[in-house]
């Protein structure tokens, strides 16, 4: 957000309207009640929304935009998030939590500054077994989201992926490439719902004016990642640290750019905060084989795993890596943690999960 530390001077508090927060597990607490209590500063500062807020991405959202002094609102149904991950944030003044699907509509009462709009299964495994859901949450679930940003007067931020370039024939990819996406495969409930929610994007700022941003997100890992998610570096850590063959898809010479979540979460902070409306490539262009992943993640676990080789899945894209020139000159960002480094935090982290005896 570049102008305000407060709320914007032409939103009404509506706060009538607000649902009941339901309560969270180690809070009892409402956000009202803390503001009031202990945080006074609080009833001023800006105030943001975020949807999936207790997925992997949304929870470390929460959890930045809190220290960045930020009151944080998260919409969640659980789908494919965790209560875990709000135990994490009950606690801290200035967060809100309520449960509910984002399809069935986004009511919020009193002042939104920023909408990040974040809903939506991610993982393989988990948006072919929600596949309706998925196309449901891409488009009913961002127009509703749209909806609340443009009554509340506030920024919107779409949290997209670099699945809408597909099986990319542009290398790396950058934002004006169109993408080559089989619309009728497995993969096209999630890559077409996104491409479709960026589209709905684009039409509410030509068509109403909201101020909105799209961020390609790529492949983004790091702790609070579930060992069983599916997706490529939470499955070869858990292999790795259980000593199990690790399972590459076809030959592994097919290409991933892998970041670490403190940096993607930083890169979506910064273009909310700018005035971009993107789409600006999130990710770090570090560009690993997936075997050349795996016999990293064996070293950098200790493991004695095997790797065995396995079928590629139908449109597995051959090569992945963002161009992030945009994102660098334009909001100065780019990640600063290394793969390696990353990694390890990962590993740690999934360790002290995993019943290992
Ligand atoms: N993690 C990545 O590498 C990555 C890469 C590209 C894009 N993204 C995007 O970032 C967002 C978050 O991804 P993630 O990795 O944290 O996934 P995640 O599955 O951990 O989080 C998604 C959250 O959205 C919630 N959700 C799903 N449908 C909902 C609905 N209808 N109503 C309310 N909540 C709903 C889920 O319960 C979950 O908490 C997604 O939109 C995803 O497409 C993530």
């Amino acid at each position: 957000m570049t102008e305000s530390l407060g709320s914007r001077p032409d939103q009404q508090d509506d706060a009538a309207e607000q649902p009941s927060p339901r309560q969270p597990r180690n809070g009892p607490a409402t956000v009202s009640q803390i503001v009031r209590s202990e945080r006074p500063d609080l009833e001023t500062a800006p105030r943001i929304v975020v949807t999936g807020g207790a997925g992997f991405l949304g929870s470390w959202l929460c959890d930045a935009a809190l220290d960045k002094g930020y009151r944080v609102v998260c919409f969640d149904n659980f789908a494919t998030g965790t209560n875990d991950n709000i135990d994490l944030l009950a606690d801290r003044p200035g967060f809100e939590f309520f449960e509910g699907d984002v399809c069935a509509g986004l009511q919020v009462g009193g002042p939104v500054d920023i909408v990040f709009h974040l809903a939506s299964p991610a993982s393989p495994p988990q948006y072919l077994r929600l596949p309706v859901e998925t196309l449901k949450v891409g488009s009913v679930g961002t127009l509703n989201a749209l909806e609340l940003a443009r009554g509340k007067k506030a920024r919107f931020l779409l949290a997209s992926t670099s699945e809408v370039y597909g099986d990319p024939l542009e290398h790396p990819q950058r934002e004006t490439y169109f993408g080559n996406v089989n619309p009728v495969g497995p993969r096209a409930v999630y890559d077409e719902a996104k491409r479709f929610a960026e589209a709905l994007t684009v039409a509410y700022r030509t068509k109403y004016g909201v101020d909105t941003a799209i961020a390609r997100i790529f492949n983004t890992f790091g702790p609070r990642m579930l060992g069983d998610d599916g997706r490529v570096v939470p499955t070869f850590l858990t292999q790795a640290l259980t000593n199990s063959p690790l399972t590459v898809f076809g030959d592994g010479s097919q290409t991933r750019s892998i970041c670490y979540v403190t940096d993607t979460i930083a890169g979506l902070l910064a273009l909310a905060e700018s005035e971009i409306h993107g789409p600006v490539n999130i990710g770090n262009p570090t560009e690993l084989t997936v075997l050349q992943l795996a016999e990293r993640i064996k070293e950098i676990t200790g493991s004695r795993s095997s790797i065995s080789f396995v079928g590629l899945p139908i449109d597995d894209p051959k090569v992945r890596c963002p161009d992030i020139t945009l994102a660098r000159t334009e909001l100065g960002w780019e990640p600063q943690v290394s793969v390696d480094e990353g990694l390890k935090l990962a590993a740690e982290w999934l360790e002290s999960t995993l019943d290992l005896d």
